[in-house]
């Protein structure tokens, strides 16, 4: 029996290998390194020890995919594969659209083909739109404000239909809050190509020195200091909770979302401050503009989690800065070690 990683290579899909063979799991993993470098995979066995299968395939590509089911005895799917950039969401749609939500379909086509039924699927607490209050319930309103945002949510729509069709498919939704840190070795971490848009990512990056200094997109939001909050969460914390969604999708049907979130929010200033702590210098910074589509406070209520999985996140911001800085540091151009500085 074998667990299917899709999108495995990637940022939160490496650290969840990595648990999940440390856990004794089986696993394989596809993706098609749209997003992530081979050299993840081969971290992934330095860090474990542990060996698993690997398919450089789409996951729009039902035959390939077939080949994968037909060749490994699979149990359960943890869907991570997908593109996730809010802004070349809106500029390309289409490609969001096929990618994300095809994507989704023909691997549930593929597992109903199969007779697997029990899939934890990577959705965001982006599915909360503009948060009406905050902490934020999984019952709270949902809509997305943008293409990307809309792919998550329509993946869940999706899932509830399937379930409501058929009672034995297992799902759990995860939405997650704002992933970052890495693996305590430093040997796998977040890569993204280009300029990050995420705000950990470019704080590394200002660092290491890759950037000058880092813009703080509005000081004028209702918060503590006027900049925005955002409830980051580990990402081991994150692969931990999805070892525990996979015994839940295990022991009964159903269908159920979950907040992957530490139940705690921090400002974009506080940030800065934790992480010059962890690597002993300044980040220069300035005030700039608000980001189009921004919203001001964003953080999970967690209970249900806690209460229907048994999880919670036990890492702290110092440790997600500590961990952060350690990837960045050791890994200046991410998996690309053998480039200089650029
Ligand atoms: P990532 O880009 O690092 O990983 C996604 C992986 O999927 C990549 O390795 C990519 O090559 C692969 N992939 C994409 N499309 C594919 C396809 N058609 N066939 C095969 N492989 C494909 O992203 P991540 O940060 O690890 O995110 C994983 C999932 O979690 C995504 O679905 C993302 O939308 C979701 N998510 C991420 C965050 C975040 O902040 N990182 C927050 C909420 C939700
Ligand atoms: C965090 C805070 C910014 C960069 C995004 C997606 C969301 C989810 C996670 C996948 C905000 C501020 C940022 C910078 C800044 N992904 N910031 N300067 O926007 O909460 O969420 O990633 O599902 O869908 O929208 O995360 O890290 O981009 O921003 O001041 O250079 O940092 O304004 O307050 P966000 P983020």
């Amino acid at each position: 029996m074998a667990i299917l990683v899709t999108g495995g290579a990637g940022y939160l899909g490496s650290h969840t290998c990595v648990e999940l063979l440390n856990a004794g799991y089986k696993i394989v993993i596809v993706d098609n390194f749209s997003n992530s470098k081979p050299e993840s995979l081969k971290r992934i066995k330095n860090i474990t020890g542990k060996d698993f299968n690997f398919y450089n395939i789409d996951i729009l590509n039902k035959d390939s995919l077939r080949e994968v089911f037909s060749e490994n005895n699979i149990d359960a799917v943890i869907h991570f594969a997908g593109l996730k950039a809010v802004g070349e969401s809106v500029e390309a749609p289409l490609k969001y659209y096929h990618n994300n939500i095809t994507g989704t379909i023909i691997l549930c086509e593929v597992m109903e083909e199969f007779n697997v039924n029990r899939i934890v699927f990577s959705s965001s607490a982006t599915v909360y739109g503009v948060p009406e209050t905050v902490p934020i319930l999984e019952d709270s309103t949902l809509y997305a404000t943008n293409p990307y945002g809309r792919t998550k949510l329509m993946a869940e729509e999706i899932f509830k239909d399937m379930y409501k069709s058929n009672p034995n498919w297992s799902i759990a939704l995860l939405r997650y809050f704002n992933p970052i840190g890495a693996h305590e070795s430093g040997e796998i971490g977040e890569d993204p190509n280009g300029i990050p848009n995420n705000l950990m990512p470019y704080i590394t990056q200002v660092g290491v020195g890759k950037l000058n200094e880092l813009m703080v997109f509005g000081n004028d939001y209702a918060t503590s200091d006027g900049t925005g909050v955002r409830d980051y969460i580990h990402v081991v914390d994150l692969a931990l909770g999805h070892l525990k969604a996979l015994e839940k999708v295990m022991q009964e049907p159903g269908v159920e979302a979950y907040n992957l979130g530490t139940g705690k929010g921090y400002s974009v200033l506080e940030m800065v401050s934790a992480f010059e702590k962890a690597f002993g210098g300044n980040i220069p910074y300035k005030i700039v503009e608000r980001r189009a589509g921004d919203i001001g406070e964003c953080y999970a209520d967690p209970t249900k989690a806690k209460q229907q999985l048994d999880w919670f996140a036990t890492r702290g911001i110092d440790e997600m800065c500590k961990d952060s800085w350690r990837w960045q540091s050791k890994n200046p151009n991410g998996y690309a070690k053998d480039l200089k500085l650029v």
